[in-house]
């Protein structure tokens, strides 16, 4: 996407927003789960659909730079960004079974437009909890790369998937 990522930045340090960007970071629907599951994807594919494991390649990486920049706000808003979510006074660490590995290529791009579609929900509900504009900006910025991954998607699946 030609747009800029905004700089990485906070009004002031705020935990109750750390622990819900936790969530994106590395919660059941996060940039973790979407990274090793597109991850996963890429290699499977890779043998008889070359075209879609470069996709799942490139759109991993592109969650990795979400996965960064959440990692530096959550730095900056207080808290140490392991890989786990703090909601309700728990730890959850980030977990290999949140990533759905599939069996075939139309469930796995169905799973991957789902994720995308579940990301674009989640920020949405965190960009009306979070009053740091900077913050806000930030996942507004990526919910247009995820809205371009969910067409990208898509698009695979109208390919494939007739
Ligand atoms: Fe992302
Ligand atoms: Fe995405």
């Amino acid at each position: 996407m030609p747009t800029p990522y905004p700089e990485v930045r906070v009004q002031r340090p705020n935990r109750y927003y750390a622990e819900l960007l936790l969530e994106d970071y590395a919660g059941q629907v996060s940039e973790m789960t979407a990274i090793n599951q597109y991850f996963h994807h890429h290699i499977v594919f890779e043998e008889k659909f070359s075209d879609l494991a470069e996709l799942e390649e490139c759109i991993s990486i592109i969650e990795m730079w979400h996965l960064e920049m959440l990692g530096e706000t959550i730095r900056l808003l207080g808290v140490d960004p392991q890989l786990r979510t703090l909601t309700n006074n728990k730890t959850t660490f980030w977990c290999g079974n949140y990533v759905y590995y599939g069996n075939s290529v139309c469930d796995r791009l169905a799973a991957d437009i789902a994720a995308e579609k579940s990301a674009i929900e989640q920020y949405r509900k965190h960009q009306q909890l979070i009053r740091d504009p900077y913050i806000v900006e930030m996942l507004e910025r990526f919910i247009m790369d995820e809205q371009h991954h969910l067409q990208l998607f898509t698009d695979a699946m109208n390919k494939y998937c007739k």
